[in-house]
């Protein structure tokens, strides 16, 4: 498989490893051979570390993955010194991209500022899902203000390539990618998790601590596939990483199909650690 030229950067190949699914690769280092990838998307990064949700964090049910891991994260300045660095430095060919959160429009910005410059970091990807806690818990990315804000906020803050990542319920999933791209964004990903709810049985509790979370896996792979076509077509074909369900190199170049320039898998993944590597060898075969 050639290089392909994405947001002005040659990746050797398309496929990412998905935000939130190998934290920063040290959990993954040894177990899969992390430079076969196109590139890895960090665990999010928010100013002050975070302790996340209670457990359970992660319930499996038919059809995939419940989430609320609630963007556990060690903050920005071990994500500085230590983690993004030690990530780069590991890395010769797969690109380090840093998924980014905030709790108001600032913090994002102050997150981006705080990791321009670290040395091989390649990019950023802006996780827009997070809730509005000042405006009743809206995510950001439903609001177009706050898109255009956000993204515009973190244009000047970096010249590194910049990605808005957005969750499937919003209702217009490629209005709000315009709006991204017109605030500044290079590229955008879809889709986040969708929110879900499961209990254990009729009468059990809840599965996740949280009560309810994000729902990842198989079922995600259409929901993201329709997201990539409809961005990818109203934006006039902007660099879009597919994100959603993705188990093979079938469904990697269903992304592909639609226009989709990367694509990451998550939640297979972390059931198969080895999986991206093989689905990396048959992209590369022409299988699948
Ligand atoms: C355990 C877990 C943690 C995640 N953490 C993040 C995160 O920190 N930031 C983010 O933008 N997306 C996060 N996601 C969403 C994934 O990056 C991806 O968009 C979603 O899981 C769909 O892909 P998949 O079906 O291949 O898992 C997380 C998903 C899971 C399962």
């Amino acid at each position: 498989m050639s290089p392909i030229e994405v947001l002005g950067l040659p990746f050797q190949n398309p496929l990412l490893l998905a935000a939130g699914t190998a934290g920063f690769g040290q959990e993954l280092d040894g177990v899969m051979d992390l430079d076969r990838l196109g590139g890895i998307v960090t665990k999010a990064v928010s100013r002050d570390p975070r302790a996340g949700n209670r457990a359970p964090r992660v319930a499996e049910f038919r059809g995939g993955m419940l989430n609320s891991v609630g963007l556990a994260n060690p903050g920005l300045e071990r994500a500085r010194h230590d983690l993004i660095p030690w990530l780069s430095r590991r890395l010769r060919r797969a690109h380090t991209l840093v998924n980014v959160v905030g709790f108001s429009p600032e913090e994002y910005a102050d997150v981006v500022s705080g990791l321009d410059g670290v040395p091989g970091l390649a990019g950023f990807e802006l996780n827009l899902s997070c809730p509005n806690t000042s405006a009743g818990g809206i995510e950001f990315g439903a609001d177009a203000d706050c898109v255009r804000r956000i993204v515009g906020d973190c244009r000047r803050r970096t010249a590194l390539p910049l990605l808005a990542k957005l969750s499937p319920v919003v209702p217009d999933i490629a209005g709000m990618a315009v709006v991204a791209r017109d605030a500044g964004a290079d590229g955008i990903s879809v889709v986040n998790t969708m929110p879900g709810m499961i209990f254990d049985g009729a009468t059990g509790p809840a599965r996740v601590g949280n009560g309810y979370g994000g729902v990842s896996g198989p079922a995600l792979l259409a929901v993201g596939v329709l997201a990539a076509a409809r961005v990818v077509e109203r934006t006039g074909g902007m660099p879009v990483i597919g994100v959603g369900g993705v188990r093979s190199a079938t469904d990697v170049r269903q992304y592909l199909r639609v226009g989709a320039s990367l694509v990451a898998i998550g939640t297979a993944a972390l059931a198969d650690p080895h999986l991206p590597e093989r689905i990396v060898a048959e992209l590369e075969r022409g299988d699948g």
